[in-house]
């Protein structure tokens, strides 16, 4: 080539390059409302937007992994954990999680219950937004709450390459495997699809939509003492992997957890979870005497 042709050469490669950036950035917003459900978006969904915004959740908290790395990721989060605990959590978060156990706390907002229901509705829509897979693996900055790990949702049920060999986003800790059972139990109460501690507290005297795990070894030991209990465990271990796998084996008396006979314990993870993380489920309530 000699300088002539050089020159048009680059010239007419910048003009190719230009339009095909130009064109893909145009189809990009010509999908963005369709992508983002832009019919969905209420009044209540910009409410909550601006209580969100008002409060300045994003200094803590990410949304399609864009904000602080302090707290994790709420993209997903109504999806998560579902509207009642959200509720719950945002009236009184601190009845929820234990300075002592987790380390850090997230301060009450001190919400009107019309706040917390904008917000609400504000997760729903962005968390039925389609953000084509990013942030690429959940940022659930949740480590601080397993001494000694920085477990994150993906390192328990969504298989793929694996994230500790993947690079950690900037700011965030450094993700690292544990291989204690009730470490990955923890992270598996939190993490597991519902979440149990939606409906579970591990505080003593909190019950939520289903009983307080606090004090379960010894409330399930007088069960299965009881000529009441009409399950097969024999042992507190297989009590409580019963109770995971068929949450109607067994109920509390009353209707207070149950209707008919059936309990509101959702019966999917007997199928979602595998036997492993069942077995740490069970080594980890097992450690609340
Ligand atoms: C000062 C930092 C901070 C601010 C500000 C903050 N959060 Fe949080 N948030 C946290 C932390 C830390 C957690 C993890 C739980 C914990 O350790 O208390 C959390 C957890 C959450 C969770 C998930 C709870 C769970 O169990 O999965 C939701 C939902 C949430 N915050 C919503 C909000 C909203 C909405 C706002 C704004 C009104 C907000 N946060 C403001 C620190 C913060
Ligand atoms: C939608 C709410 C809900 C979710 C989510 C849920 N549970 Fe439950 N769970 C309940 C209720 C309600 C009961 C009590 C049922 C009864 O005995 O009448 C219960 C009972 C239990 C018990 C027996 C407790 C006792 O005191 O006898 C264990 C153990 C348990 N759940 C573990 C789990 C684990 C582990 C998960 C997550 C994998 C989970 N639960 C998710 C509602 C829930």
């Amino acid at each position: 080539m000699n300088k002539r042709q050089t020159r048009s050469f680059a010239i007419i490669a910048t003009g190719v390059a230009a339009l095909v950036f130009l064109g893909m950035t145009i189809d990009s917003h010509r999908q963005f409302p369709t992508l983002t459900n832009a019919d969905k978006i209420t009044p209540a969904v910009t409410r909550g937007k601006d209580v969100w915004h008002a409060n300045n959740c994003i200094n803590c908290h990410t949304l399609f992994g864009e904000g602080a790395y302090y707290a994790p990721d709420l993209t997903k989060i109504s999806q998560l954990r579902g509207a009642p605990y959200l509720k719950a959590f945002l009236k009184a978060p601190e009845r929820f999680y234990d300075e002592q156990r987790h380390r850090r706390l997230m301060p009450n907002p001190n919400l009107q219950d019309q706040e917390i229901d904008d917000l609400i509705a504000f997760f729903d829509w962005v968390a039925n937004v389609d953000n084509q897979g990013w942030p690429p693996r959940p940022i659930l900055v949740t480590g601080s709450s397993i001494p000694g790990t920085n477990l994150t949702i993906a390192q328990q049920n969504v298989s793929g390459p694996d994230p500790t060999t993947e690079q950690t986003p900037p700011g965030a800790r450094p993700v690292t495997a544990s291989a204690d059972p009730i470490a990955l139990g923890e992270a598996l109460f939190r993490s597991a699809v519902p979440a149990c501690n939606a409906c579970h507290s591990i505080a003593p005297g909190v019950n939520l939509a289903g009983p307080t795990q606090a004090g379960l070894v010894a409330r399930a030991q007088q069960t299965l003492d009881s000529p009441a209990y009409q399950g097969k465990a024999e042992t507190v271990e297989a009590f409580i992997r019963e109770s995971i796998v068929s949450p109607s084996a067994w109920l509390h008396p009353g209707e207070m957890y149950s209707a008919g006979g059936v309990s509101f314990m959702p019966t999917s993870y007997g199928e979602s979870l595998t036997d492993e993380q069942v077995e740490q489920l069970v080594q980890y309530l097992a450690t609340f005497k």
